[in-house]
């Protein structure tokens, strides 16, 4: 890698890896959920996290990029978590409160991806890559709050009662 472009290009595959997987991840998540409201969270991120892919494919498309993904050892890391608290939990708050931070770990990852990309992109001259994963960027923020806010209101309440 010898130039920005080509590390914008990197950090995009990596970004597309990752949202490929929380493609497959969130229907599970949603699924083990046992509070109502946090199941209608992970269905409802799993519709944005779809749109996510499409927006990254036509980000690719503005660089004259097919879309690829590189494997993004974080969110596999991040996943990977999640799953051995899914195992491991053996009440359904502590389930649910883990689950839940493991989602806010990927969202948190997310944020900080395109975070990056929307300040490389503008810094690139590409002001309409950077226009269009900002929208990604304030629907990860805002899943993250809904997230807050359902761990503050029930998940993490009802786990230390647990
Ligand atoms: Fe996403
Ligand atoms: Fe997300």
């Amino acid at each position: 890698m010898k130039s920005m472009d080509e590390l914008f290009y990197a950090i995009l595959q990596d970004v597309y890896y990752a949202e490929k997987q929380l493609v497959k991840v969130l229907p599970k998540l949603a699924k083990k959920s046992t509070n109502p409201q946090l199941e209608k969270a992970f269905a409802d991120h799993l519709e944005q996290t779809k749109g996510h892919v499409e927006r990254l494919e036509k980000a690719f498309a503005m660089i004259d990029k097919k879309p690829r993904g590189k494997k993004c050892d974080a969110i596999l890391g991040i996943v990977a978590e999640g799953e051995e608290v899914i195992k491991e939990a053996d009440d359904d708050d502590v389930l649910d409160a883990g689950i839940l931070a493991a989602a806010q770990a990927a969202e948190h990852y997310e944020i900080a991806r395109y975070g990056t990309l929307c300040a490389w992109a503008n810094q690139l001259g590409k002001p309409q890559i950077a226009r269009l994963l900002h929208q990604t960027l304030e629907e990860e923020k805002k899943a993250d709050s809904l997230l807050s806010a359902i761990a503050e209101r029930a998940v993490n309440r009802a786990a230390m009662s647990a």
